[in-house]
């Protein structure tokens, strides 16, 4: 049997496009304030990518800002992950264009959708694909545009979601930087609790789809709160014991930006104080994939995590998906 190697995060980048939509410029689409928003989601801002800016744009800026960080070249990256449920095309894959575009001429690459969750899935994969020596340099994006998505008449769901985009370089590290541990879970929505209904094989592009609204998510959020809530604190709990220490010793815990209100819920069950955690949904909303590594990457430039630093990263969302990483910086 292969012996397994020892794993890190070598760096980390992150994009997110220049405009920002305030929660006083959705006032203008649908009946509701920038005080329902900012008290029930704790969003203030988010960022819209424009006309003509797809999720490999957003995603090549930052994995090029990953890749400088980490210290290596295209040509030594020879896996390219992207995290994501709004590719560029449904095929060829956003990882694919990537792969080309970034100069990671050795790379094998694909997407992977497990939308929120999908840093984690991707994050999991690469550092299993890394540690098994299948891969030696692996590139994991989490990217989306959920702008395209959104129903500008439903207040319910519109003002949640932002548009960006985050990257690592997983590679064998010397030094204390080791991912110790990984969980993945799902649970197929049979509810239709968050849901594109249409332009799957399902039910196709039609005219009729497009009249009828179908091509705009769908989420039932009290229920995804619920959820999200519970999900959160088994991951923490379990990352803490799988690495054998108690919930208090991990230095930073960096969750998916779902609602400032479930982060709230979150750490009061696992009595973790609130500034250990790693919180930027005022600024950027829900970005999907990216909101993980987009934390990651400001939590690591503003120097509030540092090297050998225990974190656990936490996500959920459609699917059902959820999942963690815990590692030493
Ligand atoms: O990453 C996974 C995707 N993320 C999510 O699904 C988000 C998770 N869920 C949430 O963040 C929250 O459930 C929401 C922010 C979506 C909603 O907050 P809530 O506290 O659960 O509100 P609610 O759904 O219970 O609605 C309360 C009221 C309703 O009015 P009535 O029925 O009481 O008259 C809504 O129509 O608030 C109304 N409402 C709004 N009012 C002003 C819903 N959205 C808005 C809005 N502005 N944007």
């Amino acid at each position: 049997m292969t012996q397994l190697l020892k794993v890190g995060i070598a760096g980390t980048g992150s994009y997110v496009p220049e405009k920002v939509m305030t929660n006083n410029d959705f006032t203008k689409y649908v009946d509701t304030s920038d005080e329902w928003i900012r008290e029930r989601t704790g969003i203030r801002e988010r960022r819209f990518a424009p006309e003509g800016m797809a999720t490999s744009h957003m995603a090549e800026i930052a994995a090029k800002r990953a890749m400088e960080a980490a210290n290596v070249a295209p040509e030594d990256i020879d896996l390219v992950i992207v995290g994501t449920v709004t590719p560029d095309n449904v095929f060829p894959t956003t990882a694919c264009q990537l792969q080309r575009r970034l100069g990671c001429v050795r790379a094998g690459a694909f997407d992977l959708a497990a939308a929120c969750s999908g840093f984690i899935y991707s994050t999991s994969v690469g550092w299993n694909m890394v540690r098994s020596g299948a891969a030696r340099n692996a590139l994991v994006i989490g990217a989306e545009k959920l702008s395209n998505l959104l129903n500008m008449k439903d207040r319910t769901s519109c003002i949640l979601f932002g548009d960006g985009a985050g990257a690592a370089v997983i590679r064998p590290m010397d030094g204390p930087s080791e991912i110790l541990f990984s969980s993945l879970h799902a649970i197929g929505d049979t509810e239709e609790v968050m849901i594109l209904p249409a332009g799957g094989s399902r039910m196709p592009a039609t005219k009729d789809t497009v009249e009828k609204e179908l091509h705009y998510l769908r989420i039932k959020g009290r229920e995804v709160f619920k959820f999200a809530v519970s999900k959160m604190v088994e991951q923490v709990e379990l990352c803490a014991e799988k690495c054998g220490v108690p919930v208090s010793k991990i230095a930073t815990i960096i969750p998916h930006q779902v609602n400032l209100r479930i982060l709230e819920y979150a750490s009061e069950k696992l009595n973790v104080p609130m500034d250990r955690m790693m919180i930027n949904i005022d600024k950027y909303g829900n970005t999907s994939a990216a909101s993980v590594p987009i934390a990651l990457d400001e939590a690591v430039r503003s120097g509030r995590v540092k090297r050998g630093d225990l974190v656990v990263m936490v996500a959920f969302g459609a699917g059902l998906t959820w999942g963690s990483v815990a590692l030493r910086y």
